[in-house]
This record gives C-alpha cells, sequence and structure tokens, in this order.
C-alpha cells in the first residue's frame, strides 16, 4: 500500500524539470528520502542549489498533494552544496544550558531536522522584516494580544536573536521558570511568551549561526510548556538568512506576515524577504505597512512623512493582500516601552483600530 503510494510520489516528482539542470527531480537525485505513511503522510528532502528556480519547492510540494492517497506533505529544503560537501549540518554546542537544552548521553541531534508538525500550536505564524526597525515586534504584540482579547489562545516566541525586545513590550523582563525539564513560558496581557533574548549573551552574535538557531527554535516549539494554543506568532530576526530557513525547516508555518515601511528600501527587503518564504513554500498571508502616515496625538491629523503606497506595492508584486496600514503614533511606541500594547492602552486610537483589524483578517483568511 505504501509502496505503490511512494512509487506513486516519485513517479510525480519525475515529471518535474528543473529549468537549470534540464534533469528531472529524481534522477539528479534533488528529492532524497521519501517516506511515506500509513495513513498518506509524505515527508521528503528537496536539496537546493543558489541558482535553482525559488519556486520549485511549492512545485513540488503541490505535485505530492496531486497523488491520490497523499493526505499531507512535508517538504524540506536542503541546501545542495552543503549536503555534496559535509553530508550534514554542522554541529555546535549550545550557548548556555537550560537543562532541557543540552542532555548529556542523549543522541545528537539528528543531522537533517524535520519540519514537524506540533498541533499543539496551532496556527504558527512567522511575522518577517527585510530589516530591522520597522516595527515587525510592535505588530506581532499587538496581533497576539489582540486575538487574546477575543479569547484565543495566543503565544509569541521571540526568535529575533539580535534585538529580542519582545519581553520590554508586554512588560516581562524576568527570566522563564524550568519545572520537569520543560521551560515555562511568561504571561502578559493572556499572551504567552517565550524570548531567545532570556537564553543569550547579547555580545555572542558569532555564535549565531543558523544550527544553533535552528536548535534552540526547535527546543522552544518543544519543549516549552505551551499548553494547547490556537496561534503561535514568531518575532523573526530581521533579513532572509539562517534564522528564517530554520525556522521553517523545524515546524509546519501556516503562514508568514510580511511588516514593512512605506519607504521604498524596506519594501525592497521586505520583497527578498517575502521570496525566502516563497522558495520554502511557505505561504505569505499578507503584508503590514507600518509607519504608513504620523499622526499627531494632539490633533489626530495624518500627515505623509515617508513617502505612500509601498506596503501596496509589495502586496501587488506578491499577489498577496494588503492586511492594514497602521499609522505612525506616538502612544504606539510608548505602551511599547511601558509593556501595554497600544490594542490594551487605547483601543479607540487608529492605530489600535487598525492593528486589530489585521488580527480579525488573519483569523478569517
Ligand atoms: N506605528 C508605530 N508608531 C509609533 N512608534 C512605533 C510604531 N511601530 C513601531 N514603533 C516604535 O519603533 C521602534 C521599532 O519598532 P520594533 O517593533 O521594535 O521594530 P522591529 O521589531 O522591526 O525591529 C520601537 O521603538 C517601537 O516602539
Ligand atoms: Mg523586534
Amino acid at each position: 500500500m505504501t509502496d505503490n503510494l511512494t512509487a506513486r510520489v516519485s513517479a510525480a516528482l519525475q515529471q518535474i524539470t528543473n529549468p537549470r539542470t534540464g534533469e528531472d527531480l529524481v534522477s539528479s537525485e534533488q528529492v532524497a528520502d521519501i517516506a511515506v505513511t500509513l495513513d498518506g503522510k509524505v515527508r521528503l528532502e528537496l536539496r537546493l542549489a543558489a541558482a535553482d528556480d525559488a519556486t520549485l519547492a511549492r512545485t513540488v510540494r503541490q505535485a505530492v498533494e496531486r497523488v491520490a492517497g497523499v493526505t499531507d506533505v512535508r517538504v524540506e529544503v536542503k541546501d545542495a552544496v552543503q549536503v555534496a560537501v559535509t553530508g550534514s549540518t554542522p554541529s555546535a554546542r549550545a550557548p548556555k544550558s537550560l537543562p532541557v537544552m543540552s542532555q548529556p548521553g542523549a543522541p545528537a541531534q539528528p543531522s537533517a531536522p524535520q519540519p514537524v508538525a506540533f498541533p499543539h500550536l496551532g496556527r504558527i505564524i512567522a511575522v518577517s522584516s527585510g530589516k530591522g526597525g520597522v516595527g515587525k515586534s510592535t505588530v506581532t504584540v499587538n496581533l497576539a494580544v489582540a486575538l487574546a482579547r477575543q479569547g484565543k489562545r495566543v503565544g509569541i516566541l521571540d526568535s529575533d536573536v539580535y534585538g529580542p525586545n519582545l519581553p520590554i513590550m508586554l512588560g516581562v523582563n524576568a527570566p522563564p521558570a524550568v519545572e520537569n525539564e520543560r521551560i515555562i513560558p511568561l504571561e502578559a496581557h493572556g499572551v504567552k511568551v517565550i524570548s531567545l533574548g532570556f537564553l543569550i549573551e547579547r555580545d555572542q552574535p558569532a555564535i549565531w549561526r543558523g544550527p544553533i538557531v535552528m536548535k534552540i527554535v526547535t527546543q522552544f516549539l518543544r519543549d516549552v510548556a505551551w499548553g494547547q494554543l490556537d496561534y503561535l506568532f514568531v518575532d523573526m530576526p530581521p533579513g532572509t538568512g539562517d534564522a528564517q530557513l530554520s525556522l521553517v525547516q523545524a515546524a509546519t508555518i501556516a503562514g508568514a506576515v510580511i511588516v514593512t515601511t512605506p519607504q521604498e528600501v524596506a519594501v525592497g527587503d521586505a520583497l527578498r524577504g517575502a521570496k525566502m518564504f516563497e522558495r520554502v513554500g511557505v505561504p505569505v498571508l499578507g503584508i503590514v505597512e507600518n509607519m504608513s502616515w504620523f499622526e499627531s496625538p494632539e490633533t489626530g491629523k495624518p500627515m505623509a512623512i515617508f513617502g505612500s503606497g509601498g506596503g501596496q506595492r509589495l502586496a501587488d508584486e506578491l499577489g498577496v493582500p494588503l492586511l492594514g496600514q497602521v499609522p505612525l503614533y506616538p502612544p504606539v511606541g510608548e505602551g511599547g516601552d511601558s509593556g501595554r500594547p497600544i490594542v490594551i492602552a487605547d483601543p479607540e486610537c487608529g492605530a489600535a483600530k487598525s492593528l486589530v483589524a489585521v488580527a480579525e483578517r488573519l483569523t478569517t483568511n
């Protein structure tokens, strides 16, 4: 039964030609380790070279999804060069050792981490931006709190190792407790939160290569006592580097939300970020344009300062919705500093209403 299914999956993959090599993916051994379960779940590895077409991962996933009998597909994207050179992901040691993070005597992490479905985490939504300072964490926190206020069970995983400021925005800056080898998330405004910032030394950026981030993100997904969630927001590090790829390889991500400002340069970075998600088969759910215009707390009058229309252009280019535009409104920043997100501090202001509307769009799409 599964043998037949494996053969059908393999046949489907043989139909896909890589334009770069002119060969099909099976003959060129770009797909490997096809595993099929009795109930039709398929998992396979796709080895992509830098020059490969960015959309191959999605093509593969869609082709396998169409095979009769397949109920679920996981495509694990690996770097073809790395596979060829080392045969595995380089390993390195974790920086600090919470009990859960290094288990002496335990077998080494498998070198090829499999994307895993974590049903208790609900929909995992990555919040990403091309560069820092565009309001990614602010948006993440407010979306999460807005959903919690609607009665949803919500968590945030702050995986931004370069600027982990999410605990401050939620007003919970303390190391998490560990009980029975499980990390207990902090909780604020009905949202559970865990941050890589709790575990890292700020002066150790060099060790934050992909494999380490990968390992810790995976452990945070698995070993944090999240309970049952409806939504887990992941505040991603800015850019399109290893950490982003690590996360999408570690777990089944429902989709990504891209935060940008209206400025052209931020939009260009955001476009590259969005393409990275597409390349590994993660759908971009939409764009949030932040700091769209300046809104004076005194007069309430809008004032364009950064140019306009960048978020819409990006959304159009990607063929995804513009989920909302959030004004630059000083109380939003003040709310972040004081641990009271704007959707709670002043739910009636334009910025809060816009953020709540984005949260609603995310749940209904
Ligand atoms: N809409 C907004 N209005 C006013 N200040 C904002 C707004 N969005 C973000 N900020 C402020 O801008 C700074 C950067 O935001 P942050 O969310 O930390 O960005 P990122 O996570 O992308 O680096 C913070 O000081 C934050 O309070
Ligand atoms: Mg941030």
